[in-house]
């Protein structure tokens, strides 16, 4: 009996650790792909010279371990979702031509994801400029990495975190002249010109998400996918500068900010209908006034009595 028991935990610690050698990107040094794969060099044994050689990696290729052990996918390995081919090197040139799965692939009709909405969002995304100019060239990766996504707005009680993740998926492209026209063939045009009706731009894209602006609000979808064309994008201010602000329908519509906000913690009053942008309302100022205004009319209430009863 105590043998068996033995047995059994050598046999499940022996599964713990093969499972974390096999699956952590946190040890790079001794992950058969990540030793090459997240550093700016890379040795490998030539074998027609016979001897070690030392290369530079391309950047592209050069993988961020932190994000990816922090990502959904952190409990996959390389080469479940890459060909098992490229453990050795040089890769075989035919692997490029291997199509990768898709968000769809896995996630499409599975019960597990259901609250995420995945074929909404992908009708939604066959609708939006991207997809009508570039069809299938453009792909979800485009936006999600499938090595580091975090679905951060459902999750982060933090407004600048989530929009700041949020925009950086947008500027990671149309910021970077090189990824702009691999898929366009053209430059990009510049999103501060573009912009520069919007005063306080930096203040802007730092409060709200691109897609505040550039997709429809939608109540069946936490994100909406839709990128409408740049004639349709939101430029009126009141549409957020107001008492009911579009933002409250879009970026502080989540659950997570919902009870911070609740907790009195978050700095917009999300629930307070007449709260308006940048008039933020100080609670101990409220308070304040109310305590105020009771003991005026307690004042008066007491006031009045004395009046009467002395009438008498
Ligand atoms: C010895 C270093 C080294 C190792 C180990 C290595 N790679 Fe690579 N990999 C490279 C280099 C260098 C490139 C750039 C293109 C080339 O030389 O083939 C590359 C390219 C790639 C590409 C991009 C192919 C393309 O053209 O789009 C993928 C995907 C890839 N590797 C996956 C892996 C996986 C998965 C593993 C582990 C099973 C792995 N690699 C192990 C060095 C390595
Ligand atoms: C959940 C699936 C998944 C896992 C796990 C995964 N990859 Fe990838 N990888 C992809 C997809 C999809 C692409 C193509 C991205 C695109 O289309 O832009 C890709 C692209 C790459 C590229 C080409 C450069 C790039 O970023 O486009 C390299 C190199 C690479 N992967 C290496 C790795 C290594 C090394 C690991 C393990 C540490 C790994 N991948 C784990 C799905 C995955
Ligand atoms: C190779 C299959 C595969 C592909 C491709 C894939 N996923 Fe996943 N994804 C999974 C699995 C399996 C899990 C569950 C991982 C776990 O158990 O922690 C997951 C988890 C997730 C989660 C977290 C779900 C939760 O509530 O915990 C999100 C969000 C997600 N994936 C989004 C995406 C997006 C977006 C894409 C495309 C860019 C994508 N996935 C591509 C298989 C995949
Ligand atoms: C133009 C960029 C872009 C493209 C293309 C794109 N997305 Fe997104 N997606 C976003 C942004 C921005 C968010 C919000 C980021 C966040 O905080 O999670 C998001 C969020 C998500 C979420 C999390 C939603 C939630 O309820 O928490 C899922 C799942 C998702 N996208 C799936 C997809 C799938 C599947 C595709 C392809 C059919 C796709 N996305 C294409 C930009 C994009
Ligand atoms: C306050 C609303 C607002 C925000 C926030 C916003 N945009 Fe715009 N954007 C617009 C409007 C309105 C236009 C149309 C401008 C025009 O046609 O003169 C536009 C135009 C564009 C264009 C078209 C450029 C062209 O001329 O081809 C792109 C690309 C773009 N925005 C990307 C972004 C990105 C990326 C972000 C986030 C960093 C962002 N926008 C944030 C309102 C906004
Ligand atoms: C991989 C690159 C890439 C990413 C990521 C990307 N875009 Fe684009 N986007 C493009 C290209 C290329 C065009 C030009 C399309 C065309 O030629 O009409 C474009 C066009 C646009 C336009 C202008 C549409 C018009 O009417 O001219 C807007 C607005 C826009 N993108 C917003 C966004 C937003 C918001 C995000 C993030 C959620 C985003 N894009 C992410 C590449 C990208
Ligand atoms: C998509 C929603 C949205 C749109 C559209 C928008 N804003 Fe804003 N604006 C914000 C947010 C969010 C902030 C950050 C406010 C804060 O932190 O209280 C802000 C801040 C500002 C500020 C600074 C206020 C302060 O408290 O410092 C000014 C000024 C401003 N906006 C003017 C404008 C003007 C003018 C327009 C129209 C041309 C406009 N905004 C359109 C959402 C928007």
């Amino acid at each position: 009996m105590k043998y068996c028991l033995f047995l059994l935990i050598l046999f499940s610690l022996s599964f713990v650790s093969w499972h974390s050698d096999a699956q952590s990107y946190e040890n790079a040094k001794h992950h058969q792909c990540l030793k090459c794969h997240s550093n700016q060099t890379y040795s490998f044994m030539n074998s027609v010279k016979g001897k070690e050689e030392k290369r530079l990696m391309n950047p592209y290729f050069i993988l961020d371990t932190v994000a990816m052990t922090n990502g959904v996918h952190k409990p996959f390995d390389c080469t479940d979702c890459h060909s098992s081919e490229y453990a050795s090197y040089p890769h075989n040139g035919n692997l490029k031509l291997e199509p990768l799965s898709t968000c769809l692939d896995c996630h499409g009709g599975d019960e597990s994801f259901a609250s995420y909405h995945f074929e909404r969002i992908e009708e939604e995304f066959k609708k939006s400029v991207h997809y009508k100019v570039y069809g299938d060239n453009f792909s979800c990766s485009k936006c999600h990495s499938q090595h580091t996504y975090v679905a951060t707005s459902r999750n982060s009680d933090n407004v600048l975190e989530i929009v700041d993740y949020s925009n950086k998926m947008c500027l990671s492209c149309h910021n970077d002249m090189k990824k702009y026209e691999l898929i366009s063939g053209h430059e990009n045009p510049k999103l501060r010109q573009v912009h520069d009706w919007l005063p306080n731009q930096e203040l802007h894209f730092k409060n709200v998400r691109c897609i505040e602006c550039h997709t429809e609000v939608l109540d069946s979808l936490q994100v909406s996918h839709n990128i409408l064309p740049k004639t349709q994008a939101l430029r009126k201010c009141v549409e957020c500068h107001s008492a009911n602000s579009r933002l409250q329908a879009s970026l502080y519509k989540y659950h997570n900010l919902q009870k911070r906000s609740e907790n009195g913690e978050l700095k917009m009053v999300l629930a307070n209908e007449s709260y308006v942008i940048g008039s933020h309302q100080i609670p101990h100022l409220k308070m304040a006034s109310i305590v105020i205004f009771i003991l005026t009319l307690v004042g008066i209430i007491i006031h009045a009595t004395f009046r009467i009863l002395k009438k008498k």
